[in-house]
């Protein structure tokens, strides 16, 4: 039995992991749950699952005897009973309980991006520290985990991460001016959260998955590379020494690098297998980084890392909020971050409490110059 802490358990990664214990109950159990705002939502699932130990960020709840509540300042103990700290919670919120799980020794499954986004340096010393399994979730980060034959340490020549290219691939300057909230939240061919729905609509998501990977695989950014491919059907590709390479193929479902992050190298019967004919062909084509600036602005943090990163995300959520709140234009949400990376000095990423203090002035920057540039 595996006792999963799965941290951000309401969100649309976390209630896909639910589907998996509810799938294998005899393989999986949750010692802990935990979320933001919806205590309502974490009611039902602690009255389902019965859980140790549960905790509600920001929101109330009452969970049902035997489940015991944990409040705000006690997220440590989420980690007690746990074989595998998920971690799925959305922002820069998750950095914490990763933090937290890797200072408890645990097993990570890392879906949060932002932990490696803006802590990818204190995060991989703790890992490296505590020798943690740290696996990945995100499907092209798991993809190259499954082609380097699930070990992080494996040598290739270069990385390469597909994209789908989102909503606007084709799209000109002009008819991006333009587009909605409800425009970019109709992702082509994944169905997830609404952040990081926006994130794949502006390529920032893209961004953030060259960071990610260049911590994961230890490797040069200008060893990782991006292609779109709109079926999403080929998650990354690995390339090797003598001109071979890899890749990972599957129907776009999260559910596949979620159950595999928690049994690996073990597989489950999970999706359906591929039909190949049916798909007919596969398609790529160049990435459109020169009409999505928020790729660039993301490498280029990425490159120059310390705390630049963590000012990028900060700007990131907050433009993102606005624009779905259709306080700015598409556009500006790049406008947005590019100013706050302007406004902010580099300094080298020391310590969780100071990349917070970060964190917390880059919103309150963005928030500023959101509300003397927008609408
Ligand atoms: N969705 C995908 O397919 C996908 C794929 C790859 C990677 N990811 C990454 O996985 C993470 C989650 O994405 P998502 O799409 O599942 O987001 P989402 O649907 O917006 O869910 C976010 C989750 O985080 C929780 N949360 C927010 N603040 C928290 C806090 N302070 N403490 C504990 N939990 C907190 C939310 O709780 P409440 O709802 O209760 O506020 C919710 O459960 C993101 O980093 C995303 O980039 C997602």
């Amino acid at each position: 039995m595996i006792r999963i802490a799965l941290i951000g358990c309401t969100g649309s990664i976390g209630r896909q992991t639910a589907d998996i214990v509810r799938r294998y109950p005899e393989k999986f159990s949750f010692s802990a749950l935990a979320c933001g705002r919806d205590g309502a939502a974490l009611e039902a699932l602690c009255a389902e699952f019965m859980p140790a130990a549960a905790l509600c960020g920001e929101g109330s709840f009452t969970p049902p005897a035997g489940v015991t509540k944990l409040a705000k300042g006690e997220e440590a103990r989420l980690f007690e009973d746990c074989d595998v700290a998920f971690i799925a919670a959305g922002g820069f919120a998750g950095l914490r309980y990763t933090l937290l799980a890797a200072e408890a020794g645990k097993k990570i499954a890392l879906a949060n991006k932002e932990s490696l986004v803006c802590g990818g340096e204190l995060v991989m010393r703790a890992v490296r520290e505590r020798g943690i399994d740290l696996v990945p979730v995100d499907s092209e980060h798991s993809a190259l985990f499954q082609c380097l034959a699930f070990r992080r340490d494996a040598a290739f020549s270069r990385l390469v991460l597909t994209a789908s290219g989102g909503p606007f691939y084709r799209f000109t300057q002009a008819e991006l001016a333009r587009v909605t909230a409800a425009d970019a939240l109709r992702h082509p061919t994944w169905n997830m959260g609404a952040k990081i729905t926006i994130d794949s609509a502006t390529l920032l998501n893209k961004g953030y998955e060259v960071i990610e990977a260049k911590w994961l695989y230890e490797t040069e950014f200008d060893k990782i590379g991006a292609v779109v491919h709109p079926e999403s059907i080929v998650h990354s590709l690995v390339y090797f020494e003598d001109g071979a390479a890899l890749a990972q193929l599957g129907y776009p479902d999260m559910r596949v690098p979620i159950q595999l992050a928690l049994t690996y190298p073990e597989r489950l019967p999970c999706e359906k297998p591929l039909d190949l004919p049916a798909l007919g062909k596969l398609t790529f084509l160049p990435f459109p980084a020169e009409r999505f600036p928020c790729f660039s602005l993301a490498v280029e943090a990425g490159r120059a890392g310390g705390t630049l990163p963590t000012v990028l995300n900060a700007a990131a959520e907050e433009a993102v909020h606005a624009f779905l709140g259709g306080r700015i234009t598409f556009p500006m949400i790049a406008e947005t971050i590019g100013c706050a990376l302007g406004a902010f000095p580099r300094a080298e990423a020391e310590s969780y409490p100071q990349l917070a203090e970060t964190d917390a002035a880059a919103r309150r920057f963005a928030a500023q110059y959101i509300s003397s540039h927008g609408k």
